[in-house]
């Protein structure tokens, strides 16, 4: 098949980045023969250019469909002209930065914070234009959603699907399904795949095949345990489920070098600080569960990551959110309690505890509005309400009068729910709020609108 180069050259991006759109339309037009061939080439010229060796080369051999990749996402306006695929180019000198492997990268420590800045912004700009470009050429561009079978990964998944890119999600379906799934499991640009993340071997082998399918350009980490109680009885379920799912998830970014990590983190880093509004930069940081403690563990290897090989991350911590397609939480465990025993309520604890509830759709839409306005190359936030939370108590007689009215309820002693509950806590969101972004409904809003949602989706019991 004889090779026919395209050339899109679009002022919004780049050279370097128009050097990756060539190097994809190139490829693509080769026969596979052709294209294992130039992609050994290409490999070789650039990998020698980044002092790769030849055994480390040769691991990537073993594979020719990740030669193509590594090389489609490595080319350059420069490396087509040296290769001969498309001798009358006009080359601009290539911007440093563009799409880099890790093992290209090795970024000065950052010293000084305006520096980080001004750099953090040109990465920023790099990747919208990049991502535009992509999107208006038509090439695949795909967000990885771990977790996403559970209540926040199925919503985020609607909505990239909703606005055009494709997906792949992962789940081991513990705690979420594929009902959750439902319109989306038959959808062309959706994939997902069961995997347990905690399982390096597996995390591994399924991401490096999709994103050969599919080039994934950034990656939102929401799978873990839910389930705190669970955590308190068992660490090990918060070490698998919550740490090293955060650990695979990255080796495997670090692999085939995505720049890109958004992470699902909570309000539990913060550990029981009492009634004064929490903002981000409190410490130190002492989570009082094991979930809490891993979460934190995770946001530190995610730092370290960022300081070593990722592009950019977001760190989200969040209170407790309400909504549908319910996992797990209060009013959940209220609607089923009531369910099963109409004429009474059991409530962990005092009822006096007081937190903030966030609606999912606020959540969401909080998550899309740092991924689009936040430009620090790590960012963390609060998302919450404004306000100061409700009491359980105010939750389950909203719940009792949805679900059972007349039901009595009876309230436990203590003032903990259980062991790594925290009692009482807001939240101080002036960062975000800083942005631009505002929730759209208080603590109280949200348990009522929940209620009814999740009444509605416990309907069928
Ligand atoms: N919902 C909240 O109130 C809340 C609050 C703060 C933080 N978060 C965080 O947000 C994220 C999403 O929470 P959610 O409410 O959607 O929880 P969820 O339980 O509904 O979703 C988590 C998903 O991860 C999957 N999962 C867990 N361990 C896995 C593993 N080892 N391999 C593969 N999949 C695995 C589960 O099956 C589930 O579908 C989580 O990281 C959670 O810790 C949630």
């Amino acid at each position: 098949m004889k090779l026919e180069t395209i050339i899109i050259l679009s002022p919004a991006l780049n050279p370097g980045e128009n050097g990756i759109v060539v190097g994809v339309a190139a490829v693509f037009c080769m026969s596979s023969v052709e294209a294992d061939a130039q992609a050994g080439a290409l490999w070789s010229s650039s990998d020698q250019q980044d002092g790769v060796t030849p055994e480390e080369g040769s691991r990537f051999g073993e594979n020719h469909a990740m030669i193509q990749r590594r090389t489609r996402e490595r080319m350059t306006l420069t490396a087509l002209l040296e290769s001969r695929l498309c001798p009358k180019a006009i080359v601009p000198q290539p911007e440093a930065g563009g799409l880099t492997s890790p093992k290209m990268k090795r970024r000065p420590p950052r010293t000084d914070p305006s520096r980080v800045a001004v750099a953090s912004f040109g990465r920023a700009e790099r990747a919208r234009a990049q991502e535009e470009g992509a999107i208006r050429l038509g090439q695949p561009h795909a967000i990885f959603i771990s977790g996403v079978a559970g209540f926040v990964g199925s919503k985020l998944a609607r909505l990239f699907i909703d606005r055009g890119y494709p997906v792949v999600g992962f789940d081991n379906l513990s705690r979420g399904s594929r009902e959750n799934l439902s319109g989306l499991l038959t959808n062309e640009r959706f994939i997902f795949e069961k995997v347990d993340l905690s399982d390096a071997n597996a995390v591994r082998s399924r991401f490096l095949n999709c994103h050969s399918r599919i080039l994934i350009s950034e990656v939102w980490h929401m799978a873990a345990n839910s389930d705190i109680p669970a955590g308190i009885a068992d660490a090990s379920v918060d070490l698998r489920d919550t740490f090293l799912s955060t650990f695979n998830v990255l080796d495997s970014m670090k692999e085939v070098g995505i720049p890109f990590l958004a992470f699902a983190s909570s309000s539990a880093v913060y550990g029981n600080l009492g009634e004064a509004p929490i903002s981000e930069d409190v410490g130190p940081l002492l989570p009082i569960s094991n979930y809490g403690a891993m979460k934190l563990a995770s946001e530190a290897l995610i730092s370290a990551a960022v300081e070593n090989w990722l592009d950019r991350a977001l760190i989200f911590r969040f209170p407790n959110v309400i909504g549908v397609p319910a996992t797990h939480g209060v009013v959940l465990d209220f609607v089923r309690k009531l369910r099963s025993t109409p004429n009474k309520l059991n409530v962990l604890g005092s009822g006096r505890q007081r937190k903030a509830y966030l609606h999912v759709n606020d959540l969401i839409d909080a998550l899309v509005y740092l991924r689009e306005n936040a430009s620090e190359r790590l960012g963390y936030y609060n998302i919450g309400p404004e306000d100061k939370g409700v009491t359980v108590s105010f939750i389950a007689e909203t719940t009792v009068e949805a679900v059972a009215p007349g039901a009595g309820i009876e309230y436990g002693v203590e003032d903990r729910g259980w062991t790594g509950d925290v009692p009482r806590f807001s939240y101080d969101i002036a960062k975000i709020r800083a942005l631009g972004w505002r929730p759209q409904l208080g603590s109280a809003d949200a348990v009522r609108k929940a209620v009814v949602e999740i009444v509605g989706q416990e309907g069928h019991l």
